[in-house]
Order: C-alpha cells, then structure tokens, then sequence
C-alpha cells in the first residue's frame, strides 16, 4: 500500500523498532566527518553552528575543508564576532550562497555581544537568530543540546519517501515528508542528534537518488517504496523549469605593473559583499559592449557560461590594459595582483580568469 495522506501512522512499537535499527546501523557505519564528536561526547554548539550553517545548500564533502580552515581562523564565536567582515567573506570564498556568511557573521555578533556568548538551545530562541531557520534551529536543537526536534533535509527526505512509498511530486510532499518524519522523532529523548543523523548518512550512503543500495538497508524489510520496486524512482520530481539565461560582459584589465582590477562588490544580492572582476550588471539581454574595452578573442576564450541556482549566466570576456592607474573611490575598485586575490574570489569569477588565460 503506498501513502498518499500524512495521517499514515505507524505504531509505538514500530517507531522504537526501526529507531533502534536506524541507530545499530549508524553507530557501525557513520561517516567520519570533522565535526562529529565521538560516541557519547557532547558537541559543542559553535561547532554545530558552523557546520550545519555550511551544509545548508551544500555537500559535506564541500564544506569539510571550510569548516576546519574556519576553525583555525576563529576557534570560538567571540573570535568569529570581533573579526572582520572582509575576512569571514574571503574565507567563505568558492562556497557559494554568500548571504549564509554575512548572516554567519552578525550571528556570530549577537551570540558573543548579547548573549554572553552562549547559543540558545531551543529552536524557538535558535530561530530568532539570522541565518537560522527551522532546518537548521532543529539540526543544532538536537545534535548541540539533544532536544528531541524534527530535522529534515533532502537525504532525510529522500529516506522517508522512500519508506513511506509516498507518489506526491517534490517539492509539494515536502509538507507530507516532514509530518511522516516527525513521527521517527517525536519525543525521542534519548539520542536524537544520532537519529537525525542516522537518516543524514543512510541518505547519503545507502539510500542515494539514483541506485539505492537496499540490500544493505537496515530498514529495508520495512520499506515500502523498497516492497513496492518503486524505491529508485522515489521521491518523484514536478517537471523542473528551465533556468532562464541572463547576459553579462566581464573585464580583464591590467595596468601596466601587470595588476588586475578588481570589484568590491555592493554589500546586498547574488554574490553581494564579495569580491570580483568587474562586470556588466546581468540580463535577459546582452549588454552593450563597453567602449573602453577591447575584445580580444583571439587571446582568449569569448564566452564564459556559468550556472547559478536559479539562472545560466553567459559572460563575455573582453580584455584591456591601461597606462592609467586611477581610480574614483566610489568605483569600489583597487588593483592587484590576481594570484595573491584569486583564493578570495566566488567561483565564477575563477572560471571566467581560466577563460581569459585560454
Ligand atoms: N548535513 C548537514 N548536517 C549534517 C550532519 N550533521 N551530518 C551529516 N550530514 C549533514
């Protein structure tokens, strides 16, 4: 039988049943991962912070290297607060999302100015912060202070649908996936950071989108996406829209010390605060051809094509050396050396750089 409403329950037996199994599995087969303490030990709340902010929209894998570097740069909150805004963009460079770092940062202010540097541990006070919502108040509730909270990603996701045989279309079942998730963890007291990251790992080392490899599932008897041979195809996709095309131009200027020019980008919107070539704004039109810039396409790629989340940007690469030097403060521009700036850079502008080399 599939589900099609959120009031398929299951029984009390059942929920300590399959929490038992999620949990043998995972204390057997969890992933190694910085920021998880060792069986038993109690994490610490700036840690999971960090962590779980740099996961949201972003895979582990991605965030391991950032969450260690950030860790050396500022090992407590009140470091993080007295840095830098500048410093924590930088460092956040290449992980895209660039509103997660500057909310990273006031969030930082508040807990280390505010509230004596002590991070609440509920999600109702979690969630008043900036930068916190309810996946990640739930994430930090259970695995910081072990509160018993419902967290749902898309491995958990992907994990209940499965088991529940749910047919509704994402992200529509969102609603239903996080009603069936709920019963799993509803007042679970005893380890419920272990159980919503047994879900996270079983999502992410045996249930995976495309081959889920049921015959090592622990809850494989049980599954009925599995009983019904629909577990692969599941959960099931509104067709997705096309991303529409924007346009923009990107310039490579030297000076003659062999400088680039680079952009300090306006602290708001995509990519804001950050550093950057300077560019065109971007369009569903190509913009015009700046007249100061030459187009030099025999010395390097014309076209850059890059694909943001919700838009594929196609920029054109025109080249220019100058002989002067100045620049108006308000331009936000400066000079310098590519190699020394490349590491602080968000990663479209390290590709349109490739393309100019090319
Ligand atoms: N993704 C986000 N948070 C995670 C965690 N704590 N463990 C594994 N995967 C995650």
């Amino acid at each position: 039988m599939t589900a099609t409403k959120t009031n398929s329950k299951i029984s009390v037996r059942e929920v300590a049943k399959y929490r038992g199994q999620l949990l043998t599995w995972y204390d057997q087969h969890r992933r190694d991962i910085p920021w998880r303490t060792k069986l038993g030990q109690v994490a610490d709340p700036y840690n999971v912070w960090l962590s779980e902010v740099m996961c949201q929209q972003t895979t582990v894998q991605a965030v391991k290297a950032y969450y260690l570097k950030f860790l050396v740069l500022w090992p407590t909150v009140q470091d993080l607060a007295a840095a830098e805004q500048a410093d924590v963009m930088a460092a956040w460079a290449g992980l895209g999302y660039y509103a997660r770092a500057r909310n990273l940062h006031k969030c930082a202010q508040i807990v280390a100015n505010e509230l004596d540097g002590v991070f609440p541990d509920t999600q109702d006070e979690l969630r008043k912060l900036p930068g916190i919502g309810e996946y990640t108040s739930a994430a930090i509730a259970s695995i910081a202070f072990n509160k018993p909270a419902t967290v749902v990603d898309g491995n958990v996701e992907r994990v209940i649908a499965r088991f529940f045989a749910v047919e509704e279309p994402m992200p529509r079942a969102k609603k239903q996936l996080k009603a069936l998730a709920h019963e799993f963890y509803d007042g679970f007291k005893e380890r419920p950071g272990d159980l919503a990251q047994s879900f996270m790992d079983l999502g992410a080392r045996l249930c995976i989108p495309k081959a889920p490899r049921c015959a090592l599932c622990p809850l494989q008897t049980d599954c009925q996406g599995y009983q019904a041979g629909i577990a692969a195809e599941l959960p099931r996709k509104t067709k997705e829209k096309t991303r529409p095309q924007k346009y923009g131009n990107i310039y490579w200027i030297i000076n003659e010390q062999g400088e680039a020019l680079f952009h300090q980008r306006a602290p708001k919107g995509l990519l804001g605060g950050m550093l950057g070539l300077p560019t065109s704004d971007w369009g569903t039109s190509a913009p015009q051809k700046h007249p100061v810039f030459v187009e030099s396409p025999e010395s390097c790629k014309t076209f850059v094509d890059y694909t943001f989340t919700h838009f594929n940007l196609q920029l054109h690469l025109y080249k220019a050396q100058v002989a002067n030097n100045k620049l108006s403060e308000e331009d936000n521009m400066f000079w310098a050396a590519y190699k020394q700036t490349e590491a602080k850079l968000p990663s479209v502008f390290k590709k349109a750089f490739k393309g100019f080399q090319a």
